[in-house]
């Protein structure tokens, strides 16, 4: 198939697009390097340079390329704690880029895609593990931004017969040998804490150690960045089969922050030093995803379910790329 990758310059979306090539599938990446970098894109993939909030500048996408079957949205402001601060960069922009994308999709006849979506639904889940049926609380502004894009997926259906799928991911992590994770700011838990394994940090903080869990620290869900890559390739090429999906993506088992700690001391051999500090306001003690019903409809499966499997990957580019890939 012909599948059109925004944000494929950025983590998730370039590992998925070198997993797409692999798979034998013509790859366009659409990515304004916001976040992105060039050199993340494979080399057997198109890479066209443009923000989805300019409609011309997606339009003329669209005209460049004809035939695509099927649209991969991961471009995104991805931010929880900045969208508690700048609600409109989440509520209105990602919207609306979504909406230029979509807009052009219908236009040019594409009828398949996937939308990145989050766990930050589930900001408030009734049962544990969260499967498709958890109520939705989104838990921020950029939660709520996802939600809208996939109301508007949900009309789109009706109206035009877009196909979609929804995959709500729970922690994304892990690397392969030629890619890796790479924000500014970094936020995530991982990448964190090798940062101070590579000594670019003197610590680690905890954001609390009194929750209700077994050592008192958040329990997450880690998924590894491949295994959300086959997911997304599974259910691009399941829709015309099944219709349109949401499926909740985590591999089933929470770890605690210190266990992650912990297993990356072991990985690295570095002492990681910690230190708590107080709870974030509206982190929930536990997330840990049911990823039944894509397991039994997709016949997914997490390649890499193993905490220190995830850890050695991340550690192995990272240390090989103490800077990223450079670009900033
Ligand atoms: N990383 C996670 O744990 C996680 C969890 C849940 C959901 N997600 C979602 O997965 C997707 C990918 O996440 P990621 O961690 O790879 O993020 P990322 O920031 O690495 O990748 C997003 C990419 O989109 C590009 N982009 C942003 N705005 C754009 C625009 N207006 N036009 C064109 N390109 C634009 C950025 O330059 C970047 O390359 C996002 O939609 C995010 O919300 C991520």
């Amino acid at each position: 198939m012909k599948i059109l990758v925004t944000g494929g310059a950025g983590y998730i979306g370039s590992i998925t697009a070198a997993e797409l090539v692999q798979a034998g599938h013509e790859v366009i990446v659409f990515d304004n390097l916001y976040q992105g970098h060039t050199a993340a894109v494979p080399p057997e993939a198109t890479f066209v340079e443009g923000d989805l909030a300019d409609p011309r500048a997606v339009q003329q996408l669209f005209a460049a390329h004809p035939g695509i079957d099927g649209i991969m949205h991961f471009a995104s402001y991805t931010l929880v704690g900045e969208s508690m601060q700048q609600p409109l960069k989440y509520l209105r922009d990602n919207l609306v880029n979504a909406a230029n994308l979509l807009e052009q999709a219908i236009a040019h006849d594409v009828r398949r895609f996937i939308l990145s979506s989050t766990a930050n639904l589930f900001d408030d889940p009734e049962r544990m593990p969260i499967d498709e049926a958890e109520r939705i609380v989104p838990g921020s502004p950029y939660g709520e931004s996802k939600f809208f894009i996939e109301r508007v997926l949900h009309w789109f259906e009706r109206l035009y017969g877009l196909r979609y799928a929804c995959l709500r991911y729970f922690n994304a992590c892990g690397d392969t040998p030629d890619r890796g994770e790479d924000h500014d700011p970094e936020t995530h838990l991982i990448p964190l804490v090798l940062q101070v394994a590579l000594d670019q940090r003197p610590h680690i903080t905890v954001f609390g150690d009194d929750y209700p869990t077994p050592d008192g620290t958040c329990v997450r869900d880690y998924i590894h960045v491949v295994d959300l890559a086959q997911a997304h390739i599974l259910a691009m090429e399941a829709l015309d089969r099944l219709g349109s999906r949401t499926y909740n993506l985590g591999n089933g088992e929470g770890f605690s922050v210190l266990e992650v700690i912990q297993t990356a001391r072991r990985v690295t051999g570095h002492p990681i030093p910690h230190v708590i500090g107080p709870r974030r306001p509206g982190d929930p003690a536990v997330l840990i995803a049911s990823s039944e019903t894509i397991r039994c409809e997709l016949g997914w499966q997490p390649r890499y379910p193993s905490l220190e499997d995830i850890m050695r990957s991340a550690w192995d580019w990272h240390r090989q790329h103490p800077h990223g890939y450079g670009g900033r």
